[in-house]
């Protein structure tokens, strides 16, 4: 994936814990993040004794070129929440400021932690739909703001595919937030729930506490014994 292609914007393992209801418990299992980009999650949970792998194409990159990819696409991000305040709820951030400040704070988490990290392996250059690991290699699946998010650019078929492939490697996997990055509804959602429901997979929607695009408080869990 060229990283051109890429705005990289990352979240913290707080925003993780609330988007993805994640319990004490939960973070003891072996965690899968898939389409984690330049997210602190990995960073944060790591230095607390956790077991976590990150997924992301553009972990093909150095910190520095991911670096200097942020500070080049940044302010159109910045710049497209301005333009869209009303859209999201000032609740999580109580500004703009306060966002930005926030986010470019984890991104300068996970940057610090990239080199050792993928030497460790706890952060692969893979990208969905296909996936190197074990069936039921991990216990949870996590994948935020790409699945749902990217609906005008990734098909029904990728995402029904994508989804498939994270039950198989994971016991049960959790995708946040179920809006696109308009913060419309993704059209994908209710044919997939239908075709994996169809399949024979366990599926259920979950209201989380945290909302920042506006409506996006919905988390979608998936759990398919059979796919393993
Ligand atoms: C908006 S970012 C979300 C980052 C992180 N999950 C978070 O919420 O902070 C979406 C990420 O998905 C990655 N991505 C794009 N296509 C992918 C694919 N086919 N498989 C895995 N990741 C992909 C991008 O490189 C980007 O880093």
């Amino acid at each position: 994936m060229p990283l051109n292609e890429v705005k990289p914007w990352g979240r913290s393992l707080a925003e993780y814990r609330a988007m993805f209801a994640l319990s004490e418990h939960d973070l003891r299992k072996r965690i899968l993040d898939c389409g984690a980009g330049p997210a602190a999650f990995n960073a944060e949970l790591s230095e607390l004794g956790c077991s976590v792998v990150s997924c992301d194409p553009i972990y093909e990159y150095s910190a520095e070129a991911i670096d200097a990819r942020i500070r080049e696409t940044a302010p159109a991000i910045i710049e497209h929440v301005n333009a869209d305040r009303d859209r999201y709820v000032w609740t999580v951030f109580n500004s703009p400021e306060q966002l930005v400040e926030a986010r470019l704070a984890a991104m300068q988490r996970f940057l610090a932690d990239l080199p050792e990290g993928f030497e460790q392996g706890r952060y692969r250059s893979l990208a969905l739909p296909s996936l190197p690991f074990k069936d039921g290699e991990f216990e949870l699946a996590l994948c935020s703001h790409l699945l749902f998010t990217y609906s005008e650019q990734l098909s029904l078929d990728f995402h029904l595919a994508a989804i498939r492939e994270l039950a198989r490697v994971a016991h049960e996997v959790r995708i946040f937030p179920l809006l696109e990055y308009s913060g419309d509804p993704s059209p994908h959602l209710h044919p997939l729930i239908e075709k994996l429901t169809a399949e024979g997979d366990a599926i259920h929607q979950q209201r989380v506490r945290y909302e920042f695009q506006r409506g996006g408080d919905q988390l979608l869990i998936v759990s398919a014994p059979a796919r393993r």
